[in-house]
């Protein structure tokens, strides 16, 4: 019976769209802005470790949870849930689940698309050659200008913003699968390119070492690290689930997250080995924060050979790994309002597009005329700029937590028949993601959460 549910929101055409559509949630600035920066304030090597180890032991079963449960439910994550709780017995309050991660997923599309549009105004700052032989005060400068200036903040946010409700509204299948096909290895081979340059800076070994050297790491840079693989999987809040509903049958869903966690994890990599030997080449700061990779890589593009061609080229194609991974963000709102409330894609994408905009603006805001406004969440944060509020709350709070659940329903509430025939794999790989799930997950997630408690707080 459950076998034969389907999507009223269509399907992919065959298993490599679904893969490249994965991929291209996954990889976006997370892999390319995030991971670079949060590298360099947890201070390299440990940070690098722990966040492989989170990849490797929690990020991969919970994607393939994540995927399965969306398989069997075939619809948006609330009503999914509230299926799959129907269908295993359980407490209806899984819908709770749902719920979350569609919060989750609208309040980080209303920052993602204000860095989003840093990336595309620098299309244009590096096409007008404006970082041509520039120093580092120049580059620095220019970032400066950007973020300080909330109009033009406003101007990038808005056109993203409708970049993205314009693809969700023609329904992802559309348009997606090129993007990702051509696009997503046009943007790896680039990102080869700035490797190569930043071999040829003579501080290359550096990098290296920074990334790779263990050393020491907070408790907070260890929910970082956790909190990191969950965003650039895009687990945590039914991202990954939604695009697993409209997956076909008999797809390997161990497969394809194979595929999609390798892809992903070796693009930040290269992202890393791209920009630490840049800052200390420059003697730049490895914690410069947010702005990192827009203080760095035009230093590069402004000295390599073809740089303004080199440049603009990596930033349309970041600006387009944004978009892939924006869409996913924001597909299972829309998913869900189209599936209760009778209303159509169009409008659907219209009104959470409108409401995503609005919460943007505060994010533009922090970074100028509120920049000295802080907020507070009883009990949980205090002080922090509304940007870093939400960023904290959805990145260290909401992905972690929903990735919990997601493991506690798979792999303690769903029958293993059901999850077995779901998954179907090898005996061995069925029971290694099923420990993994029912103790490392949750027992990982709640030391780094007690822990964390107190670090973040201080
Ligand atoms: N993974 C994307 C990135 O690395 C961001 C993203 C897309 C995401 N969908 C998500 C993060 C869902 C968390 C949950 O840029």
């Amino acid at each position: 019976m459950t076998n034969e549910r389907k999507s009223i929101h269509g399907e992919w055409s065959n298993r490599l769209v679904f893969i490249l559509a994965a991929t291209g949630s996954a990889v976006g600035l997370g892999n390319i802005w995030k991971f670079p920066y949060l590298t360099g304030e947890n201070g390299g090597g440990t940070f690098v470790l722990v966040y492989l180890l989170c990849i490797a032991l929690i990020g991969i079963p919970v994607m393939m949870a994540e995927i399965m449960l969306g398989r069997r439910g075939r619809q948006s994550p609330i009503n999914t849930m509230k299926m799959l709780a129907k269908d295993e017995n359980r407490n209806q309050s899984w819908v709770w689940l749902g719920r979350m991660g569609i919060v989750a997923g609208f309040l980080i599309l209303s920052y993602y698309s204000v860095i989003a549009g840093w990336a595309l105004s620098y299309v244009f700052r590096t096409g007008s050659g404006m970082f041509i032989g520039a120093s580092t005060d120049v580059v620095n400068g220019i970032f400066g200008d950007l973020v300080g200036d909330p109009e033009r903040l406003l101007a990038w946010h808005t056109i993203f913003i409708v970049m993205t409700m314009v693809v969700v509204a023609r329904g992802v299948k559309n348009g997606l699968e090129t993007a990702v096909r051509y696009l997503m290895p046009a943007l790896f081979a680039l990102l080869l390119m700035v490797v190569a340059y930043a071999m040829t800076t003579g501080h290359f070994m550096e990098g290296v070492r920074f990334m790779f050297m263990p050393g020491k790491i907070t408790n907070a840079g260890v929910l970082d690290a956790m909190g990191h693989a969950f965003f650039t999987l895009s687990l945590g809040m039914g991202a990954i689930m939604v695009y697993g509903s409209y997956l076909p049958r008999g797809t390997s869903i161990v497969q394809a997250t194979m595929y999609i966690a390798i892809a992903d994890t070796v693009v930040a990599l290269l992202a890393g080995l791209a920009i630490f030997p840049i800052v200390f080449a420059n003697g730049l700061e490895p914690g410069a924060g947010p702005g990192l990779i827009f203080k760095t890589l035009p230093i590069a593009f402004g000295q390599m050979e073809a740089g303004t061609l080199v440049g603009t080229a990596f930033f349309i194609l970041l600006t387009f790994a944004a978009w892939t991974s924006a869409i996913s963000l924001i597909e299972p709102a829309v998913a869900w309002l189209v599936e209760n409330k009778g209303i159509n894609r169009l409008y659907a994408s219209m009104y959470t597009g409108i409401a995503t905009w609005l919460l943007g603006l505060g994010t533009v805001f922090s970074f100028n005329i509120w920049s000295d406004k802080t907020w507070s969440i009883p009990y949980i944060f205090k002080n922090y700029s509304f940007f870093d509020t939400l960023e904290k709350l959805t990145f260290n709070l909401m992905l972690p937590l929903g990735g919990l659940f997601i493991a506690i329903f798979s792999a303690w509430c769903m029958r293993e028949a059901s999850s077995r025939e779901e998954l179907d794999t090898s005996r061995w790989i069925y029971r290694l993601w099923q420990i993994l799930l029912r103790y490392v997950t949750p027992i990982a997630v709640i030391i780094v959460f007690l822990k964390a408690i107190g670090a973040i707080n201080s």
